[in-house]
């Protein structure tokens, strides 16, 4: 969690316009070639790396563990990898903010013969990490959980992996992104399988890496590499544009009649868009045009006029697939006719911080009706907003965000509480708003 307690006031905004040509790079993505390209052997040049706090922390652990990294002028990230070593760091990695790269990382430190220690702010030393326990000790590594109620600071001891085939518990990229990264260094094949689809990053990009791995509807299948260590050859990326900070400007257009905003360049990974669905569900005009892919991804340019939406119910397979959009969606049904229900949806507790209770909190603050639920929340529209006091980013860089682009919709300027935290994500969300036409000091 960012520390500080900077507030900033949103003035309410009439019809977002403009065009965003470069969104920032996606942070999923950001962080596994950071990964990769560190133990890879030769120097990889990353365009379009997303410079925020969550993908520094991991380019700062993987600078630690041996590689060398720097911003050329032309602001491409480039990475010298180790050639399928680890150093052994001399202290506890802090990977701030986030969950990503502690979890990602104990995969990958997993397949190494080394002890490493990984910790985190707050809000990081608060989320579960049984979930990679569980199967990195089944593939034969030790993994303490040094904090309380099984929780980081993570110690990671490993090496001598045997693949594994895993159901995963839980719908998470997280953890199915952290045993295959552990199943490069395994000896056999490791077997994934996942209750729902998640994002599929890390797949798409060892495959481009060459790794044998193959897809099969819901199960992953890896065939490790043991001893004979990691091949990995570096090679230049050029990451898309996020499409989870696209989608602050396409709920914020689209809930806004007149309103017309263009993003190119955006990942449209069908793991990661659902809320594309949703908003066409909830009435409003949205077009795609596909764009050359990058990398191992499809993108596209999203153009979003703004209408009148209607409410609409979220659920079951949709919700890994939009997971970082809900409060956003929460956003979206204050201003849509009608009750906007998110269920199957119990993970939101279990991010930065509760979004299911800081939402719903944070919404009843700017007077919209809404009920949480275990799994989700109701809420009702088309809400009559009134600023009766400030709201709270609970240090959760999507909750500033999603309340940012509701307090663009309210009669008065709206101030948000320590949002500092909005660079953990996107740096660059204010001048994005600028250039879009809303105002924010
Ligand atoms: C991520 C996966 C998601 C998401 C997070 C990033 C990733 O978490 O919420 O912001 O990069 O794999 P889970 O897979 O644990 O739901």
């Amino acid at each position: 969690m960012t520390q500080g307690n900077q507030s900033k006031i949103v003035h309410p905004a009439q019809r977002l316009h403009g065009h965003l040509k470069q969104p920032p790079g996606d942070k999923s993505i950001s962080h596994r070639l950071a990964m990769l390209a560190a133990v890879a052997a030769g120097e990889s040049v990353i365009h379009n790396f997303l410079p925020a706090e969550d993908c520094v922390s991991t380019l700062r652990a993987m600078e630690a563990l041996g590689a060398r990294t720097f911003f050329a002028d032309d602001g491409a990230l480039h990475i010298h990898g180790t050639g399928g070593k680890i150093l052994e760091p001399a202290g506890p990695l802090d990977l701030g903010n986030s969950g990503t790269s502690i979890r990602l990382l104990a995969g990958l430190l997993a397949g190494f013969p080394v002890t490493v220690e990984m910790t985190g702010d707050e809000s990081l030393r608060g989320r579960p990490m049984s979930r990679i326990k569980e199967p990195l000790e089944k593939m034969g590594a030790t993994v303490d959980l040094l904090g309380p109620n099984n929780c980081a600071p993570v110690r990671i001891k490993g090496g001598n992996l045997q693949g594994l085939e895993y159901t995963l518990p839980v719908a998470s990229a997280q953890v199915k992104s952290c045993i295959l990264l552990a199943a490069l260094g395994a000896q056999g094949d490791t077997v994934v399988i996942e209750p729902r689809p998640t994002r599929d990053h890390t797949e798409r990009l060892l495959q481009a890496l060459g790794i044998p791995l193959t897809v099969e509807g819901l199960r992953i299948t890896l065939h490790g590499l043991g001893a004979k260590g990691l091949p990995l050859t570096a090679r230049h990326w050029t990451i898309p544009g996020d499409f989870s900070s696209a989608a602050f400007w396409l709920v914020a257009a689209a809930a806004q009649p007149g309103a017309n905003v263009k993003i190119d360049r955006v990942g449209l990974n069908p793991r990661r868009t659902a809320l594309l669905n949703v908003l066409q569900r909830m009435g409003a005009h949205v077009a795609v045009t596909p764009q050359k892919e990058l990398g191992a991804e499809p993108i596209g340019a999203i153009s979003v006029q703004g209408a009148a939406l209607k409410a609409t119910t979220v659920a079951h397979d949709e919700i890994p697939c939009l997971i970082d959009e809900l409060p956003l969606v929460a956003v979206a049904g204050a201003l849509a006719e009608g009750d906007t229900i998110i269920r199957d949806a119990a993970e939101l507790r279990v991010k930065e911080t509760d979004r299911i209770a800081a939402m719903v909190a944070n919404l009843r603050q700017l007077g919209v009706e809404a009920e949480e639920r275990e799994d989700g929340m109701i809420v009702h529209g088309p809400a009559k907003l009134k600023v009766a006091g400030g709201v709270r980013s609970y240090g959760d860089h999507r909750i500033a965000m999603a309340m940012s682009v509701l307090a663009l919709f309210a009669p008065e300027p709206v101030c948000i509480n320590n949002i500092a935290c909005v660079d953990t994500s996107y740096p660059a969300f204010w001048s994005d708003l600028k250039i879009l036409g809303g105002h924010a000091e």
